[in-house]
């Protein structure tokens, strides 16, 4: 008995030490936290248990077989955050470069599986160097069960990926499937072909960093949806994320206590709109100033700014925030707004998320650039991902919206529950100067009629009582008592029960 008791200690020290002092020394290095010091400060201390930390591969080529680690390049299992049940797997980039191998796979389908079974979220933290070389076509395949069970988890639990180290090839097409992707900062990066394989393919020069680093996915492709600059920060920013989440799709988002009073009056919020309607103005102080304690978590901030996109809470409860931001291409939707807006719309209706939508749009981006890039597919998505939730959909229009852009932006025609107005809303096909230039062509050249039409077509449609006379809009609300009616309203669609027909599903214009 002792002599086994010596080995099994034996062996979870080998374990623990994954590829050696010298590897880990690297790692930390690099500015980079071993895959069990990650766990560590992701989770409640003390509540990680590990799973098959004696798994080793089977792989007999290449010397392999001589060459075997416990755990196999993967730390995984199960603990807590904040008292809530997550699985977990982190990928040891000091075994074998955290390469994945048919073993380091099941690793983690079994956690997959598990966190199916018992609803709870799953959390990857990906620092790997790809399809374990030795192994072939047993990695690819590892890959593709892992990628399997990403789609069947799809909707039914989270699953956020932490990108911590390298992911390339096809190997990222698992983070990419899941809800979130995280990066951290100049020690990660994601790409389907490296930088020497562009090089020799299109004859393009550039980094690792430049192709797929946290800047590029995060502000330019919207890989990623947000990126932090180390590691402690990114496990620590996890952990409030995940305070947001339900655990799957049967449950709602945890509530939590808040001394906010629901009643809370912004005084300011009465003059956050310029006199000027062409003036621009940040649509970010109004989410911060209703949600409690002015907590909000943005989702792809770098990304189409011109629409925000996060989680705050309302009377302890979670909801998504989706809302023009005026600042950034005077709010208008474009390709990638849409694209944006639709996944995050998506992502709360399946999981009893209700959505705050705040309204400032003129209209959809014109453009070649647009119609040559799909805007008409990609718009599309949006007004799908509105029309189809279920979940509680209330919004307030705060000055323009225009056109088509109007009726996407959740409005009553696509089963808003409430929808408010400011007094300075301004509810119509398109903004007062457009419309006078097209239907008063003919009086172009006169510039004093075409300003009086300006002033009767603004004086007639530049408000929200139109909208109002025909209960498109539920009330006109003061910006000051914007939190109460957001709280009241919250609180009284608790018990919204909507079904769309059925279907084995639909079919989003992708
Ligand atoms: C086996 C690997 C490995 C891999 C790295 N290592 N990648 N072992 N299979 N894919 C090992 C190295 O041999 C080395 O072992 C250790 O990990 C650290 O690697 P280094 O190269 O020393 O580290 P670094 O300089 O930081 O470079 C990291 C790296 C580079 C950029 C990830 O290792 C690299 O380019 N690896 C290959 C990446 C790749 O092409 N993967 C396949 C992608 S295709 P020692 O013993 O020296 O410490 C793919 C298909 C998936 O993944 C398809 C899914 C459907």
């Amino acid at each position: 008995m002792q002599d086994i008791i010596r080995e099994l200690d034996a062996k979870r020290a080998q374990a623990r030490l994954g590829g050696g002092q010298a590897r880990i020394e690297a790692q930390h290095g690099r500015g980079k936290l071993t895959a069990r010091e990650r766990i560590d400060l992701l989770l409640d201390p003390g509540s990680f248990e590990e799973w098959d930390m004696f798994v080793e591969h089977r792989c007999t080529h290449f010397g392999m077989e001589e060459n075997r680690v416990p755990s196999d390049g993967v730390v995984t299992g199960h603990g807590t955050i904040n008292g809530r049940l997550v699985f977990v797997f982190s990928q040891d980039f000091t075994v074998f470069g955290g390469s994945l191998s048919m073993a380091h796979a099941e690793k983690i389908c079994k956690v997959m599986d598990q966190a199916m079974k018992l609803g709870a979220p799953i959390i990857g933290l990906n620092d790997s160097g790809g399809a374990r070389i030795q192994e072939g076509v047993d990695s690819l395949a590892g890959y593709a069960e892992v990628f399997q069970r990403n789609v069947n988890a799809s909707g039914v639990v989270p699953q956020i990926s932490m990108i911590m180290g390298p992911c390339a090839g096809g190997a990222v097409y698992s983070p990419a499937i899941t809800d979130f992707i995280f990066m951290v900062e100049d020690s990660s990066n994601m790409f389907v072909t490296g930088p020497e394989v562009v090089k020799t393919v299109t004859h393009e020069v550039v980094t690792a960093e430049e192709l797929g680093g946290a800047l590029t996915h995060t502000g330019t492709s919207g890989v990623a949806d947000r990126s932090f600059p180390n590691d402690v920060e990114a496990l620590l920013s996890l952990r409030r994320f995940m305070n947001f989440l339900p655990a799957n799709n049967r449950e709602a988002p945890p509530v939590r206590p808040t001394a906010d009073p629901f009643d809370r009056e912004e005084f300011s919020l009465d003059t956050l709109i310029p006199d000027n309607p062409n003036k621009p103005y940040d649509m970010k102080e109004l989410i911060e100033k209703v949600v409690d304690e002015h907590d909000f978590f943005e989702i792809a901030p770098r990304f189409a700014g011109n629409l925000i996109t996060g989680f705050g809470r309302i009377e302890g409860r979670t909801v998504g925030f989706v809302a023009n931001q005026p600042m950034v291409l005077a709010g208008c939707l474009d390709i990638d707004s849409a694209r944006k807006g639709a996944r995050f719309v998506r992502f709360c209706d399946a999981f009893n998320i209700p959505i705050v939508t705040f309204v400032d749009v003129p209209g959809f981006m014109p453009g070649v650039a647009q119609e040559y890039g799909g805007i008409i597919k990609h718009g599309a998505k949006l007004l799908y991902a509105y029309a189809e939730a279920t979940v509680p959909k209330i919004t307030v229009i705060t000055r323009k919206a225009y056109g088509g852009a109007y009726v996407v932006m959740a409005s009553k025609h696509l089963r808003g529950d409430l929808n408010y107005a400011w007094p300075s809303a301004e509810i119509a096909v398109m903004g007062p100067k457009g419309a006078v230039e097209i239907i008063f062509r003919k009086d172009l050249d006169d510039p004093i009629k075409i300003a009086e039409r300006t002033e009767e077509y603004r004086s007639t449609f530049a408000n929200p009582f139109v909208a109002g006379a025909r209960g498109y809009i539920d009330d006109v609300i003061m910006p000051h008592g914007t939190r109460r009616r957001l709280c009241k309203g919250l609180a009284m669609l608790r018990s919204k029960d909507l079904k769309n027909p059925w279907r084995k599903h639909g079919n989003i214009p992708l």
